[in-house]
């Protein structure tokens, strides 16, 4: 490269960066529509030791499940939404935007990952995750005629759901329901639902500590590892 090539070069690569940086920042004309700023969506950390649920869930079942699982959606919405419309978005609404817009690999990756997330919070190691607040324990009893037969209608509906997806204990218009979705399909994206606690009943989530034994697995979890105080919590946070 001569001299003055090699100057021009310069002085051009020195422009560009230049315009890069300013025009990330601030777009300087009026029509052009202001691109959404990139967000990374983070994958949070498990609230507990992966070998904390054990035996009910091993250690390596959690390690799997939450990192390459749960980690692998986070990698793949990641990897799709620079420049995409969903850019710039939080995770819960590019949930409900990508369901309105059919964009299945979009919702499907956010709404696992929204998932997963919420299962992780749903759970806790034996022992540890306290009892239902006497508000919910009395709504539980009402609806369900004791804690324990909500726990196992849980399980019930987790065992039934038919290929994989979740168990969820919701607040459906103001009332306690038990229902399961399939697939990536989240209760988020419904108007008037909190959901209180999940299970995950994809095979990921049991295979290697109970292989075709779905039914252990969800009585297991349901009996010995639900976060009842931070269903409490949410209860709370959803009803006053
Ligand atoms: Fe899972």
């Amino acid at each position: 490269m001569d001299t003055i090539s090699r100057r021009t070069f310069i002085e051009t690569a020195g422009v560009a960066a230049a315009a890069t940086v300013i025009g990330a920042e601030a777009p300087k004309q009026e029509e052009t529509p202001q691109k959404p700023k990139n967000r990374i969506i983070v994958l949070p950390k498990l609230p507990f030791a992966e070998n904390s649920l054990a035996p009910v869930i091993s250690a390596e079942t959690i390690s799997f499940h939450y990192g390459k699982h749960h980690a692998g959606y986070v990698a793949a919405l990641n990897k799709m939404l620079p420049g995409s419309k969903y850019a710039g978005m939080t995770l819960e609404e590019i949930i409900v935007a990508a369901k309105a817009d059919q964009a299945d690999a979009f919702f499907n990756n956010a709404a696992q990952i929204w998932n997963h997330t919420f299962y992780w919070d749903s759970l806790a190691p034996a022992g540890s995750g306290g009892k239902p607040s006497k508000a919910l324990s009395e709504v539980l009893v009402k609806t369900f005629g004791s804690v324990e037969n909500c726990a196992r209608l849980l399980a019930e509906s987790a065992n039934k759901r038919f290929g994989c997806g979740w168990a969820w204990l919701l607040v459906r218009d103001g009332k306690l329901v038990i229902e399961s979705t399939s697939n990536a399909e989240t209760p988020l994206t419904e108007k008037d639902v909190k959901p209180l606690l999940c299970v995950d009943v994809w095979e990921h989530a049991y295979y290697l500590d109970y292989q075709n034994r779905r039914a252990a697995y969800t009585q297991a979890v349901t009996e010995k590892l639900l976060n009842w105080g931070k269903a409490s919590f949410r209860y709370a946070k959803r009803t006053v």
